[in-house]
């Protein structure tokens, strides 16, 4: 590991090389020999035996190496890998410090990347200082032109890292609008309803009063109220079919009686699973055939306002927990760094996304005895929304999503599985580059999996794999069970 590997260079020898010999390799083959005569006299040579390391990715880079003799690899650090990403003995090549021209923004340079020597080699070396005043003292124009694209692109990218969190933050919250949408308009709805209603029964109780009902009968048909309303809360719910004979069957039984407006009132009562047992049941308690009319669309009112009143409760929750989803999901009530059940951000996941789901099946298979793992779960979610998401995309709202989770060793493993059309090989091998996308230009970024990727593998030390074949695409996130230090 490069980390605790100490770097112990040979002296470094000035004046071995000549302007001459400078002059072949080809990074210096157009500069003038006093240039290389400069160059000769502030550069110097030295020596690395194989097998030693020469620079290392992170330290402050202050030198700048151009390749004599010999093979070296470079590597970077990719989570807790050092993945290596060329290996070389083209005599000329340079490394190191070979940023070091760019105008001083405060921000420390470092080595990109880590040099190893894997043959004895032999390097010329120039101190970043020197390398940096020689690049803008000869080459003015050349330094603004590589600042612009240096400078530039490193701008252009923390734009489109914004637009991403931006667009991010903006499909999530049309996500949960357009959720929150739909029992908001009906608990409204409910809500106007209800007042009319009651305001009907606050003529109806006035008329009731009025008339020359006694005191008793007031009080009995009170009673009546609670039951029939107890009732009904407790009926099984009836098919449509049998709902429309039962109206039919409630609206005759009243027409016989001159029940004022019947076709009005008989749904109201089917609603709630109200027979024409039950009416005649109200009537012998009644006693008094004048006061049917108006007990009836009494009783009706207040089976009316019951129905809207739940109905606003089962909106209402609905909101909440959509609201408790949202909060879960972007983890506002929780600490960044802890040890979660994998489970409850998945479901809310499912939540979030439940206007993508379409007719596609959703299938979970959780093995919920799974311990709990330490993680960021707002970045968890951010990775189960990509893949979900990306699954949803491929099957294009039909086909089965199977989210499953289930252990592998010393691994917690999720697995995304979708029945979409699947990547073939070239594009298997490219899913996880930063931009790329096989979506149409302004529908994807290219940066759903290399965002996820970083954060599995970077930021939890674990693995992120995909394996495909037409009709059977999974995602694997394999998280370590225990802690692990890089976590
Ligand atoms: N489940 C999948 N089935 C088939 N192809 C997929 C699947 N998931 C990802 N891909 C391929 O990988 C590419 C990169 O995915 P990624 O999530 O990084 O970006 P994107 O989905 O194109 O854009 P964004 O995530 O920003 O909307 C996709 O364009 C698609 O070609
Ligand atoms: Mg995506």
């Amino acid at each position: 590991m490069t980390d605790t590997e100490e770097i112990r260079l040979e002296p470094c020898e000035p004046g071995v090389l000549t302007p001459a010999e400078l002059k072949t390799l080809f990074l210096f083959e157009k500069l003038t020999d006093e240039q290389l005569t400069w160059i000769a006299e502030h550069g110097c040579t030295v020596r690395v035996a194989a097998g030693n390391l020469v620079i290392r990715e992170g330290d402050p880079a202050e030198a700048m190496f151009v390749l004599l003799s010999g093979t070296i690899s470079l590597t970077r650090r990719v989570g807790q890998d050092d993945v290596v990403t060329t290996r070389t003995e083209q005599r000329g090549v340079y490394m190191g410090a070979t940023n070091a021209y760019l105008r001083d923004d405060g921000v420390p340079r470092n080595y990109m990347a880590s040099m190893r020597a894997l043959s004895d080699s032999e390097f010329f070396m120039l101190s970043a200082t020197d390398f940096g005043w020689l690049m803008r003292e000869w080459f003015p124009m050349a330094i603004h032109l590589l600042e612009g694209l240096t400078l530039g692109l490193r701008n252009t990218q923390a734009a489109i890292g914004e637009r991403q969190r931006l667009a991010a933050l903006g499909a999530l919250s049309a996500g949960l609008m357009h959720e929150l949408n739909n029992p908001a308009a009906a608990a409204s709805r409910a809500t106007g309803a209800l007042r009319q209603r009651v305001a009907a029964m606050r003529m109806k109780l006035g008329k009731l009063a009025a008339g020359k009902v006694a005191p008793d009968r007031l009080t009995a048909l009170l009673e009546l109220q609670e039951e029939v309303i107890e009732r009904a809360a407790k009926a099984p719910a009836l098919t449509a079919m049998q709902t429309a004979d039962l109206e039919d069957e409630l609206g005759d039984w009243m027409e016989e009686r001159g029940v004022t407006a019947p076709w009005d009132v008989a749904p109201v009562f089917a609603q709630g699973n109200i027979d024409t047992e039950c009416l005649s049941q109200i009537e012998a308690r009644l006693a008094s055939p004048e006061l049917l009319d108006q007990a009836i669309h009494w009783i009706g009112y207040a089976l009316e306002t019951e129905q809207l009143m739940s109905d606003i409760e089962d909106a209402t929750g609905r909101v909440s927990s959509l609201v408790l989803a949202a909060k879960r999901y972007s983890h506002l009530d929780r600490a960044a760094h802890q040890w979660i059940d994998v489970h409850p951000g998945l479901d809310s996941t499912l939540v979030m996304l439940a206007h993508k789901i379409g007719d596609v099946r959703v299938v979970k298979d959780y093995d919920r005895s799974l311990p709990q793992i330490p993680a960021h779960p707002a970045e968890l979610n951010q990775v189960w929304t990509n893949l979900i998401d990306n699954a949803f995309q491929a099957m294009g709202g039909e086909g089965t999503l199977t989210v499953r989770t289930y252990r592998e060793d010393e691994r917690l493993v999720v697995s995304i599985g979708d029945t979409g059309p699947g990547m073939p090989p070239e594009i298997r091998k490219r899913v996880f580059e930063p931009f790329f996308t096989t979506k149409p230009v302004g529908e994807g970024t290219g940066l759903g999996l290399d965002i996820s990727y970083r954060i599995v593998v970077n930021g939890h030390g674990g693995d992120l794999t995909v394996e495909s074949q037409p009709g059977d695409t999974k995602f694997l996130v394999r998280l370590p069970i225990s802690e692990s230090p890089a976590a």
